[in-house]
């Protein structure tokens, strides 16, 4: 399954992707994950990406392209991956099905995941991210065992630099400009699947999960 995640920030991209990636058992591949481990580790693309990102502004696409596409070489996403946070501008989404086409692949679906402001302020006020496996909670919907600590690897959690007020207006401005473009995109293509954010985190994963099943059992019994 190839599928990509679309939504504002802090719709449920992430929580979603990683679900559908165990359920499908590929790889969960985030550009924002990719952009965060790389600023940690302090490297010239960390800290380029760093210049962008709290700014909530998007890392230009000569960066962004290039990264995802030597990531969904690798051998672990040879039979697909859930992509989080790509394509973010037409741009993306084009370069995205010309790496793909090369290989004669393509994507399954994009999914965008719809969720009003009110809630997503709510959403990432109160998320807390793992400081070493970026496993990521929330302090009312998913809370951690112990305050403070992650329940898989045992290290600190901490609120993402650019969950802030400030950048999170930023972020969704931006989404709003450059990033619904791609979701009339992938409508024009016929492979947009929209669904609501809303409600508990399994019940949108179910709702997810028999929309793609039922789809491709439908393909399936037209051939
Ligand atoms: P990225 O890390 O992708 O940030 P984002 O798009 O702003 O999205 P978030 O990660 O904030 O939210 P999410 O939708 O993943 O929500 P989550 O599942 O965590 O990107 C960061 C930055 O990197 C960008 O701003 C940009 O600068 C750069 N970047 C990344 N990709 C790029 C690209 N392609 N091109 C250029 N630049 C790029 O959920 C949020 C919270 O809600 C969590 O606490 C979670 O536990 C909780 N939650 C989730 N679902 C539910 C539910 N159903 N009910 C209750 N709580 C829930
Ligand atoms: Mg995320």
């Amino acid at each position: 399954m190839r599928l990509v995640i679309l939504g504002a920030p802090g719709a449920g991209k992430g929580t979603q992707a990683s679900l559908l990636a165990e359920f499908y058992h590929c790889p969960h591949v985030s550009t924002g994950d990719i952009f965060r481990k790389a600023i940690a580790e302090d490297t010239q693309m960390g800290r380029e990406a760093d210049r962008h990102i709290s700014q909530g502004r998007l890392v230009p696409d000569e960066i962004t392209i290039e990264l995802v596409k030597q990531r969904i070489e690798e051998p672990d996403c040879q039979y697909g991956f859930v992509l989080d946070g790509y394509p973010r501008t037409q741009n993306q989404a084009v370069r995205l099905d010309e790496i793909l086409r090369q290989k004669c692949l393509y994507l399954n679906k994009a999914i965008q995941i719809e969720l009003g402001e009110d809630e997503i302020y709510r959403r990432l006020a109160n998320r807390r991210v793992c400081t070493d496996c970026g496993a990521t909670y929330h302090l009312d919907s998913l809370p951690p065992k112990t305050p403070g600590i992650c329940d898989l690897c045992g290290s600190a959690l901490i609120q993402r630099d650019d969950d802030n007020d400030e950048t999170i207006k930023e972020r969704i401005i931006v989404y709003h400009k450059l990033t619904e473009p791609v979701l009339s995109y992938y409508k024009k293509q016929g492979s947009l699947l929209v669904t609501s954010g809303e409600g508990d985190i399994l019940d949108v994963h179910k709702t997810i999960i028999n929309s793609l099943e039922t789809r491709s059992l439908r393909a399936n019994d037209s051939h």
